[in-house]
């Protein structure tokens, strides 16, 4: 699998709190992750591609990478001088993590810098962490529309404060815990529910001081300097979903992924395709750099059942609704997914988007205010129009949906996949060969 993302995101940002040279070895190379390297960049970090690790040409035939990132540590980050005529630009493309977590970094180092994204991450909500970053001290303006990129960042002067999360999400935790590293005071985020851990993992990994209990955690101003220190990235569950549905939905099929992260915070899609009746087990179990990683196996049913996902669970697969939206598709009964209005906060509406794309197909589903209930079938009838809107989870779906569909699907433009996985067409054409 190509590297995980949400973990190559943060080897790379919190690399901006280390001083010296460290190694990232199996990083996502994919564009998303690119966004962060050109973010960092722009702040005076050396991001380079490590000797014999394949250079910057992988990147278009593979979602893995090695980077040597070099930092001269956070109090070298002083932008005050040369901001002083005119922002610094960053541009985070398509990628919310990048956009998110760092606003929470630019927020605390002195100096203004001007965020933006491309149509569509200009789209998605940016008020969930610049209002808690202006609570704290950071001042921002928005450029064109309020609560969206783009927008300015100005930093340096935060307080710290205690910030009680309206929704689980772990890129507004990390923003805020990030921030809150180089405040002048504690602070505390509390998320309403578990969220993916990767950000505590990694500070323990570089043995940056937190403290955490059950959905609270909180840092004090570092004062230490941190060390920089080499990660190794597992690879990414997100990604590996797709091939785990494919597995799932495809009697007679049997797959071992291997060195795949397997994160609790990240746990729905093995969770649900287990209570649909599929055999998943984990060989080879190990930590790495603190995150649990193994081999996963998967065996497909002879037959899927429906299950439902309740509330609570879903900030544990949030990125894996729509690929698991097929394997309600294919199983037996209604399936019914609640509590996931997130899904509509992505890089497009997915909520919408996945009931039109499986109705599109003779799938029976009803869209809810908050989820949607699929009514399952054996058989996938095909033929309508998949779109995929830019959001290269839509578009796996519709190519993992493609294996399965009686007649060919209308599948939009799917180039938007090398956004997490440069090379998934090719991985998949190997699979499905053999
Ligand atoms: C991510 C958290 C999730 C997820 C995104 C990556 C992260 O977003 O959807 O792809 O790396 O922290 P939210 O924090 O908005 O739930």
């Amino acid at each position: 699998m190509p590297g995980d993302k949400s973990i190559t995101h943060r080897a790379l940002i919190f690399s901006a709190l280390t001083t010296g040279k460290s190694r990232i070895t199996g990083a996502l190379g994919a564009l998303d992750c690119l966004s962060t390297v050109s973010c960092l960049r722009r702040l005076g970090l050396t991001i380079e591609p490590a000797e014999g690790g394949g250079g910057w040409r992988k990147i278009t035939t593979s979602g893995r990478l090695d980077l040597v990132v070099n930092s001269k540590g956070p109090r070298h980050l002083d932008f005050r001088e040369s901001t002083k005529s005119g922002p610094l630009l960053l541009d985070a493309g398509n990628s919310g993590t990048t956009m998110r977590i760092m606003s929470g970094l630019l927020a605390g180092l002195p100096g203004n810098f001007a965020l933006s994204g491309d149509d569509s991450l200009s789209k998605r909500d940016m008020r969930r962490v610049l209002d808690s970053l202006t609570a704290t001290g950071a001042t921002v303006t928005y450029r064109r529309s309020e609560g969206r990129a783009p927008f300015i960042v100005g930093g340096g002067e935060l307080k710290g404060g205690h910030f009680d999360l309206p929704m689980a999400s772990a890129q507004v935790e990390t923003a805020l815990l990030v921030a809150g590293l180089l405040a002048k005071g504690k602070t505390t985020v509390k998320t309403p529910a578990k969220v993916r851990d990767h950000t505590l993992k990694a500070f323990l990994h570089l043995g940056i001081p937190f403290h955490n209990e059950g959905l609270t955690t909180s840092v004090e101003p570092l004062t230490l300097e941190i060390a920089a220190k080499d990660f190794t990235v597992p690879g990414d569950i997100s990604s590996a979903a797709f091939f785990l549905v494919a597995a799932a939905i495809m009697p007679g099929s049997s797959l071992v992924i291997p060195a795949v992260g397997t994160n609790t915070g990240r746990g729905l899609v093995v969770e649900v395709l287990r209570r649909m009746g599929a055999t998943i087990s984990y060989s080879n179990e190990r930590l790495v750099n603190f995150e649990p990683v193994c081999d996963i196996h998967v065996n497909a049913p002879a037959e899927l059942t429906a299950t439902d996902v309740a509330a609570s669970e879903v900030p544990l697969g949030i990125d894996e609704l729509p690929v698991l939206a097929l394997a309600f598709a294919m199983a037996r009964g209604k399936s019914k997914v609640s509590g996931a209005a997130e899904l509509k906060e992505k890089e497009s509406n997915r909520l919408t988007a996945i009931c039109k794309n499986l109705s599109n197909q003779g799938v029976k589903v009803e869209e809810l205010a908050d989820g949607f209930v699929v009514e399952g079938a054996p058989e996938l009838a095909g033929g309508g129009a998949w779109a995929t809107e830019g959001d290269h989870r839509l578009a796996m779906t519709g190519l993992i949906a493609q294996l399965v569909a009686k007649k060919p699907l209308q599948l939009g433009d799917v180039s938007c996949v090398d956004i997490s996985y440069p090379g998934f067409e090719a991985d998949l054409a190997v699979l499905v060969s053999q």
